[in-house]
């Protein structure tokens, strides 16, 4: 979608989408009185109640525009980034549903009535954009996709430097979302672990700051990898770990980390029918990090990031790991095998081992689609973060709200810290407690916790908001590409 901004309205596209704030009288007395009278009429009338996100059609025939509407901002004092978003989104609905490929808006300069930033503005417009225009449609037919808008001109009257800055960086973090979606949704037949380092190659592949490493089965059996090798066992796919170096600043790297389970049965604990379906989403965590890292490339942000992304795929055969079977760690750490179907704690485990070991970063950040307790808890609006530093936390949050890719903080108290320790072993893949269901995030996240040593690290439990089964704001059905926005803002600052 082509985004450009005018000094004026577009009369040559065939949406017109103007805002109105509920606290606001006669917003369009002095440029179309006669709007202004017709929607005071209809707020009168109670056809249009008005409050944000409704959309009001209005009469007026004489003019280019195949279709004006009146979409309701809420109160002024309320506007916020996130509903910025919105109602872009809410915009590209009506563009879709219509077939229309252009509209025309004085959404920003309303925006910018409300008290926003300009970088803000263009930011959150580009991104309701680009992640409301998305549809994943390959495998349907020409009849059955999606009609997706083609351009937006938008009315801005002022300074547009720090605008057209936020609308570039907006754009940026909308396609990286929606790659990440893409690799979500793609098949699981197709989106292997060979898929995956294809991906992973194919971005930055024209910057000279990024450098990408493969480890294979060999050379993660050499270095003793075998909680994230032992996942692996049930399936006739490689197992790889993909470390993408993004070098562009002074200091230690931050990682990134992202589970990435191509597709999770659950092993010989095999899931039953009804939780099964949908584990393809299972590498979102890794997903999320191919996406942060097409991010912050394409931004040129100026950090050294570095992205690690282990992949299995956990499947069932004659050589699948038992539940009770004894795996030596990357870190020396001995562990049972409790149950096969927790496996993203083991993989992520050597990952997180072996990044600390090898690159000492200060930071470590994992995301995974690791527990059914996450949803059970939090449910499908926020992501469940653990973490050791409470600095690291506060910062996570704020970039979370302000991306609105959000996490919400559970405790890490002493009193959980050996509820995963073994009995005859160091560690035990399933809370030893007596019902291990109970705090399953958390006690996953302890696991995690036990391979990390010195880096300030956190865990953020993507399970709920990876992947939706209803469309939301503007969220498809399925993938949403959470974590790369909450990432991308966090290395943004
Ligand atoms: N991939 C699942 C977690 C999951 C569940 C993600 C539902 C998305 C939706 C993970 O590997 C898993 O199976 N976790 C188990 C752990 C348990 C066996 C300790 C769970 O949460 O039930
Ligand atoms: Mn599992
Ligand atoms: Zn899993």
């Amino acid at each position: 979608m082509d985004v450009t901004i005018k000094k004026e309205l577009d009369t040559k596209q065939e949406l017109l989408a103007l805002g109105l704030f509920e606290d606001e009288k006669n917003m369009y007395k002095d440029e179309n009185p006669e709007l202004n009278d017709e929607l005071k009429e209809a707020i009168q009338k109670r056809y249009f109640k008005h409050g944000f996100g409704e959309i009001y059609i209005t009469k007026m025939h004489n003019s280019a525009y195949k279709k004006i509407i009146v979409v309701s901002l809420g109160k002024k004092k309320d506007f916020t980034n996130e509903k910025l978003r919105r109602t872009m989104s809410i915009i590209i609905k009506l563009m879709k549903n219509n077939k229309y490929d252009g509209f025309t808006s004085n959404i920003l300069v309303l925006a910018k009535k409300a008290g926003l930033k300009d970088i803000d503005i263009g930011r959150s417009a580009a991104e309701g954009l680009f992640l409301s225009n998305y549809d994943f449609s390959k495998y349907v037919s020409e009849e059955k996709r999606k009609h997706l808008a083609k351009k937006a001109v938008l009315l801005w009257n002022k300074e547009d430097t720090l605008l057209k800055k936020g609308i570039k960086t907006g754009i940026i973090i909308g396609d990286a979302t929606n790659l990440a979606k893409d690799l979500v949704n793609e098949s699981p037949s197709i989106a292997d672990s060979d898929y995956l380092v294809k991906t992973a190659k194919g971005i930055g592949v024209q910057n000279k700051k990024v450098k990408i490493k493969v480890l294979g089965e060999k050379e993660m059996k050499k270095l003793g990898m075998n909680a994230l090798l032992t996942v692996n066992k049930g399936s006739s796919n490689p197992p790889k770990l993909i470390i993408i170096e993004y070098k562009n600043g002074k200091g230690p790297f931050t990682a990134i980390l992202g589970k990435g389970i191509t597709f999770d049965t659950g092993g010989i604990n095999i899931k039953p029918t009804g939780y099964i379906e949908d584990m393809k989403m299972d590498m979102g965590g890794a997903a999320a990090v191919l996406g942060t890292m097409k991010a912050i490339a394409e931004m040129n942000v100026k950090k050294n990031v570095l992205g690690v992304i282990p992949i299995c795929e956990n499947m069932i055969n004659g050589s699948a790991t038992r539940p009770g079977d004894i795996v030596t760690a990357y870190n020396g750490k001995t562990i049972e095998v409790k149950n096969t179907d927790a496996e993203g704690r083991l993989i992520l485990a050597d990952a997180l081992a072996y990044t600390e070991d090898k690159y000492k970063p200060k930071t470590m950040i994992d995301l995974a689609t690791l527990t059914g307790s996450v949803i059970i808890g939090l449910g499908y609006y926020v992501s469940g973060m653990v973490t050791n530093n409470d600095e690291l936390g506060r910062k996570l949050e704020e970039s979370g709200n302000a991306s609105y890719d959000r996490v919400w903080k559970l405790p890490f108290f002493e009193e959980y810290q050996d509820d995963m320790d073994g009995d005859i072993t160091d560690l035990k893949n399933l809370s030893g407690k007596a019902d291990p269901r109970a705090g399953g995030a958390i006690t996953a996240a302890v696991f995690l916790s036990k391979f990390v040593e010195k880096s300030s690290w956190a865990h953020i439990d993507i399970a709920g908001t990876a992947y939706l089964k209803e469309p939301r704001t503007y969220h498809q059905k399925y993938a949403t590409g959470a974590g790369v926005r909450i990432l991308t803002y966090y290395l943004l600052k």
